[in-house]
């Protein structure tokens, strides 16, 4: 059986994560205090060197990100945690602020010092009212301790909509303004919160930079898949066993998550398809299962890593039916700000749920897929690019399920 390794959860059980004293005992704070000996240079080539890539969903690599904003001249730079968290499905975040949230602000800080920022923002969703009191009183206790020193953090609160979480709709949102997306380029590193060069990233990856500070970019470098090294947090959903949270080398295969950590299927029933990374996460059938979970494999298949959400689906679901609950979703969730993301979400809903109610033609489903791959490639954002996988990955691997119903 393929084995858990746990670096963002080292902590998990052990430290009251709203005690800093916990924190410092078992460590914490020693690798900002490395990363202020070391030159910003040479902090930002170890980030690099660690290979580690976003884990908020576009897996860029993180110390390339930070060297555009350090190269940037500016009288002022920001760093945003982005702890919208609005995957349904997902809370893995949300295990890392509650559980271990001084991690995220050495994080954060070492990438303030780093890009040569000293103000920070935790841009937390609105559903986690709880998390962003235990943010607060952990950021309490680190101004009282002085360990961020001149780096100041604040939470900011989303409002419920999922496109926030997209990194220049979530800087809208912090600035007061209607969340939407910018035009980009130019991207935040350079162009970012309040027109000032702006590192944007995940929770999950902030935390992990303590750790590669303490153990170094090549230990963290020789963790799991080549080209996405480390452990990734996942939460296991749906119709499986164990329904839980957890961190595994990227190296680990769909299967031997769905069927060693998560125990399987419940009730002795059949697998039938395994959606990951959230609602945009292409839906995966029983032959592909084999593939690694870190982002290049999935990537390959027209799926996604996304937030590491896995949400299993046993035989008795009816795929057109969920693919229909997520048409809706994205329709609701369009800001609205470009039309084929307006549009295009709004008549694929309808062109589903036609389907779905045993309406539809095989017209219906070459529309389908034509509109599919348009918005894919026209629509201004992640939002509405990504939200025509579900529907294009079903198309492929579940057909039948489409065409049983015309
Ligand atoms: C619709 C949409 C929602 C997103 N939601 C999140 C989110 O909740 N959390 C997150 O970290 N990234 C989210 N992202 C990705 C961010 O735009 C951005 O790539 C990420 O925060 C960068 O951090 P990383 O490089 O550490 O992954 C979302 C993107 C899109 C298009």
């Amino acid at each position: 059986m393929a084995e858990e390794m746990r670096i963002l959860m080292r902590n998990y059980g052990k430290i009251d994560p709203l005690n800093i004293d916990d924190y410092l005992n078992a460590g914490g704070y020693k690798s900002l205090d490395k990363a202020r000996s070391m030159s910003q240079k040479d902090l930002i080539e170890e980030v690099k060197k660690s290979g580690l890539r976003g884990r908020g969903g576009a897996g860029f690599n993180a110390g390339m990100k930070w060297n555009f904003s350090y190269s940037a001249v500016s009288d002022q730079k920001y760093v945003i945690c982005n702890a919208d968290e609005g995957e349904p499905g997902t809370y893995k975040d949300r295990l890392i602020m509650e559980n271990d949230p001084q991690s995220i602000l050495e994080g954060m800080a070492i990438c303030g010092y780093a890009i040569g920022s000293d103000q920070g923002y935790i841009y937390c969703r609105g559903e986690y009212p709880y998390v962003v009191e235990k943010l607060n009183t952990a950021i309490q206790q680190a101004k009282e301790q002085g360990v961020l020193g001149g780096f100041n953090i604040e939470v900011r609160m989303g409002a419920g909509a999922y496109v926030c979480g997209e990194e220049s709709a979530l800087i809208e949102s912090i600035e007061g303004h209607r969340g939407e997306p910018r035009f980009k380029p130019p991207f935040p590193p350079v162009i970012g919160l309040w027109g000032k060069p702006t590192i944007v990233n995940n929770v999950e990856t902030f935390a992990n930079i303590p750790h590669i500070l303490e153990k170094g970019a090549d230990w963290y470098a020789g963790i799991g898949s080549k080209s996405y090294p480390g452990t990734k947090l996942m939460t296991l959903t749906g119709d499986i066993v164990k329904r839980t949270f957890i961190e595994v080398p990227t190296d680990t295969t769909i299967r031997q998550l769905i069927f060693d950590f998560g125990g399987g299927i419940p009730e002795g029933k059949k697998f039938k398809a395994v959606q990951i990374g959230g609602t945009s996460g292409g839906f995966i059938p029983k032959s592909l299962l084999d593939t690694l979970i870190d982002f290049d494999s999935m990537a390959a298949i027209g799926a996604t890593l996304g937030s590491g959400a896995v949400f299993v689906m046993d035989e008795t679901r009816d795929i057109v039916d969920v693919t229909n609950r997520i048409t809706k979703f994205f329709e609701h969730e369009s800001c609205g700000k470009c039309s084929p993301c307006r549009e295009g979400t709004k008549r694929m809903h309808e062109i589903v749920d036609k389907i779905n109610n045993g309406l539809g033609s095989a017209t219906d489903l070459d529309l389908l897929g034509r509109l599919g791959t348009v918005m894919s490639k026209a629509c201004l954002c992640g939002l509405g690019q990504a939200a025509p996988s579900p529907v294009l990955t079903t198309l492929q691997h579940f057909r039948s399920e489409y065409t049983d119903k015309l």
